[in-house]
């Protein structure tokens, strides 16, 4: 069957976190069983790719939405990726939401429900190109509207809709509604309403015909009030209906300790020399003193959710047992200084680099003992699974995927409360298992054979797809 991914990060591409890590990953995973398709917008880092863009569809404008064309990219592995070209939304410089320095773009809801009714009109088949899905599946708030123009406009394609992150809704002002040609009906506490204001994801909840998000603790934690964001009612309504449900994120092949081609040199469970190769690369990299003692890193972005605070907290109790940390992060600025100024007191102890580099990243994975993950919510998460990959043993708060993904003091060590005191306790068990070194190369081992590839956890979305596929063909 032909499925339609719509997403605005594809990590080939463009990348700000997990979102375009999962877009890239599952497509692929799934290509051995359907044929998938991604649609993004054309963003400058997409023109600037060096890929080569054929223009094979054209879209009219409407109500404020500009006109576009569509382009097609056929990535290197034979992935086929359509990108939405209108420079005057996308070809810009920053991030895919904001400009350098973090500001969000004030016209995100025409640009991404740009994305939307492209989505729904490549799946109608009036995009002039000549590929038309069976079934569409769309991605986190910027996607949202793709099943909504759907269902506005009437037109039958099945669709999915993934939460990655519940707490970024992209919310507007009713007022906006002619704007995007959003119908009156849509107004309602039924449809995309959300205390006074318009919500992106919502409508994406309220007009899929299946939600999904990644994992299943995150999927039960966001139908109540401490992780629900405002919306636990209404996704609980579609979660006694069976709608909603959890499918944990898988990681891509390429990450691999022996083979991944970021590294300096591969290594296995049955050969660390690689891995000491990696921690010594961290160490000068960052500035870190010569060293026999454990080293901690942090790969996030720096952003409240991540919980940096608290590793702020028990930096301290790291530098005392003789352990060392190394950060790398981009985020909200207050983040950032919160962690240069960490750096400042502990120099040779503690490193911290603000910037967004994938190589030293993957190499930090490598070289690291282990990974600071004190999320305070975390709907999946990749970087505990690719710490586990490689040996580095991530040390998290027991909440969303990090709960589904780490086993405590066997791949790594949770804690229960998102506070100092309960994330303190777990570093120093960390700390004991670091000084009893057959101990922590088995945990290590443990981790390092967690299944977790794609190819081992697609199942339920392959199933998922079918149940909405024979539906439809029932009706039909
Ligand atoms: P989230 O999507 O909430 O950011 P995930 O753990 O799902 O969290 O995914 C984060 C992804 O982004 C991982 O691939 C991680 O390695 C990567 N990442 C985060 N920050 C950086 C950074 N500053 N430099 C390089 N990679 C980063
Ligand atoms: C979001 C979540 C993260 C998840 C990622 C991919 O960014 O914060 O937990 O792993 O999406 O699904």
């Amino acid at each position: 069957k032909k499925i339609l991914f719509v997403t605005s990060e594809l990590t080939d591409l463009v990348k700000t976190g997990g979102l375009g890590d999962v877009s890239a990953a599952l497509p692929r995973a799934l290509r051995e069983f359907h044929d998938v398709r991604v649609l993004l917008p054309g963003y400058r880092q997409v023109l600037e790719s060096g890929q080569t863009i054929r223009v094979v569809g054209t879209l009219p404008g409407h109500a404020a939405l500009p006109p576009c064309r569509i382009g097609r990219i056929d990535l290197d592995d034979g992935l086929i990726v359509y990108v939405l070209l209108s420079p005057e939304l996308y070809d810009r410089d920053g991030t895919p939401y904001g400009d350098e320095h973090g500001q969000d773009w004030p016209d995100n809801h025409i640009r991404f429900a740009r994305l939307g009714l492209a989505a729904a009109h490549v799946a109608a088949g009036s995009a002039c190109i000549s590929w038309r899905p069976d079934l569409l599946h769309a991605h986190d708030w910027p996607a949202a509207l793709a099943p909504a123009y759907l269902r506005w406009r009437g037109i039958a394609t099945p669709s999915v809709f993934t939460i990655h992150n519940l707490a970024y809704q992209g919310l507007l002002s009713p007022q906006c509604c002619p704007e995007l040609d959003i119908p009156r009906g849509a107004c309602r506490m039924e449809g995309m309403e959300f205390h006074g204001k318009l919500s992106f994801l919502k409508a994406g909840i309220a007009y899929a015909d299946r939600i999904t998000t990644v994992s299943a603790t995150y999927a039960r934690e966001i139908t109540t009030e401490a992780f629900g964001c405002g919306l636990e009612g209404f996704l609980r309504a579609k979660a006694e209906r069976g709608l909603l449900s959890g499918i944990r994120n898988g990681i891509d092949e390429s990450w691999h300790p022996e083979s991944d081609p970021h590294l300096l040199q591969g290594f296995s469970a049955s050969d660390w020399h690689g891995k000491a190769v990696h921690a010594e690369y961290v160490r000068h990299h960052f500035d870190l003193e010569a060293s026999a003692g454990p080293l901690f890193v942090v790969v996030s972005r720096l952003v409240r959710q991540k919980g940096l605070d608290l590793t702020h907290d028990v930096a301290g109790t790291i530098v005392r047992a003789g352990g060392q940390l190394a950060v790398i992060g981009r985020g909200e600025p207050v983040e950032e200084e919160r962690m240069r100024g960490l750096a400042g007191r502990f120099p040779g102890r503690i490193g911290v680099r603000v910037g967004f580099e994938e190589t030293l990243a993957r190499r930090m994975f490598a070289g690291s003992d282990f990974l600071l993950m004190p999320s305070r919510y975390e709907p999946c998460g990749l970087s505990q699974m690719y710490a586990q990959r490689f040996g580095s043993l991530p040390i998290a708060h027991r909440t969303g995927g990090l709960a589904d993904s780490i086993e405590d003091g066997v791949t790594g060590f949770l804690f229960e409360r998102p506070c100092v005191e309960s994330y303190r306790e777990a570093v120093e068990r960390a700390l004991k298992v670091f000084a009893l070194p057959s101990l922590f190369h088995a945990m290590r081992r443990s981790a390092m054979t967690v299944p977790c590839y794609w190819r081992q956890t697609v199942h339920p979305y392959l199933h998922l797809y079918r149940q909405l596929l024979e539906s439809r063909h029932e009706q039909a």
